[in-house]
């Protein structure tokens, strides 16, 4: 039984850093004609109230996303043009809704979630916007039915809470199939630095795959010896070129404005050459 709730989380610093890897990477590959699939394993309710009791209760939007609407930094002036809309209502955009808006006519989005109020929540806040596929089924499954796809162009984000362990195994092995079935798929996926000794086995585990191209970002708001989720990454499989520049002279100054002590935590690694 599924019980991790995005609600309590919107907003907050990791959201900051995916939600922008998500839409500099979307915006690039639509400077191409050619349609492509984007397919979200772990897709959350889509879009959440900065003012329900879970966001309240938490705070973690105020420590994140909303830290940033005063003098706002340069590197996520994409991200922050769409997201303050939402904000202006009290609101925050999931990464369904994020890309749902950015659609084009024969782009397609694939949206998987298995938590019964979360697949409500998505399929109310998606209502029928063509081209856009609810599925109540395990993401990491859904993804390799759906590769190849047609256009051979997609788009992944893997965003699990790794609620289960297994998860940090899961995610490996399912880049990895899903790579062997096309290999110029680019793919996002997010991961939390609660225990820095699991993402360092996580890295090792990509650098055993076959994959080529695969980059980390990594941005922290406390020091690793602090208890929760003190920094969380990206790794990310064929980025868009421009990306790791963006990120090493914009990320810097997003890292001190969201951490506890103001200093400064990033991490770019090229994992794999190409
Ligand atoms: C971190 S949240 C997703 C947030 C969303 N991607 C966003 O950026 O707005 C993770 C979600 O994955 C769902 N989930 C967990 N295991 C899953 C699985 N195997 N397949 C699909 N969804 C799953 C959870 O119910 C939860 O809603």
């Amino acid at each position: 039984m599924l019980s991790y709730q995005h609600a309590f989380h919107a907003g907050n610093h990791a959201d900051v850093l995916k939600h922008w890897c998500l839409l500099e990477t979307l915006l690039y590959l639509q400077k191409k004609d050619k349609p492509f699939d984007y397919i979200d394993t772990h897709a959350g309710d889509g879009l959440y109230s900065l003012k329900s009791q879970a966001a309240l209760k938490t705070g973690e939007a105020s420590a994140g996303v909303l830290k940033l609407i005063d003098n706002q930094p340069e590197v996520l002036k994409n991200y922050l043009d769409v997201v303050l809309s939402y904000i202006a209502q009290h609101k925050y955009p999931g990464s369904p809704k994020l890309v749902q808006q950015h659609l084009r006519s024969g782009d397609h989005a694939w949206f998987f979630e298995m938590h019964p109020q979360a697949i409500t929540n998505l399929q109310k806040k998606l209502a029928s916007k063509t081209g856009c596929f609810v599925k109540t089924e395990d993401g990491f499954k859904g993804l390799l039915s759906l590769l190849p796809n047609k256009n051979k162009r997609a788009l992944v984000l893997m965003d699990p809470s790794y609620e289960i362990k297994a998860d940090y195994r899961t995610v490996v092995e399912t880049v990895e199939k899903a790579y062997k079935k096309m290999p110029q798929t680019v793919f996002l996926l997010w991961y939390p630095v609660v225990d820095r000794e699991q993402i360092t086995q996580l890295e090792k585990h990509f650098k055993k795959t076959v994959l080529k191209n695969v980059h980390l970002f990594e941005m922290g708001v406390a020091d690793d010896a602090n208890k929760g989720m003190t920094a969380s990454g990206m790794i990310v499989v064929n980025p868009p070129w421009t990306l790791p520049e963006q990120f090493k002279s914009g990320f810097g100054e997003v890292s001190q404005r969201l951490s506890e002590d103001g200093i400064a935590r990033t991490r770019y690694e090229l994992l794999i050459a190409e």
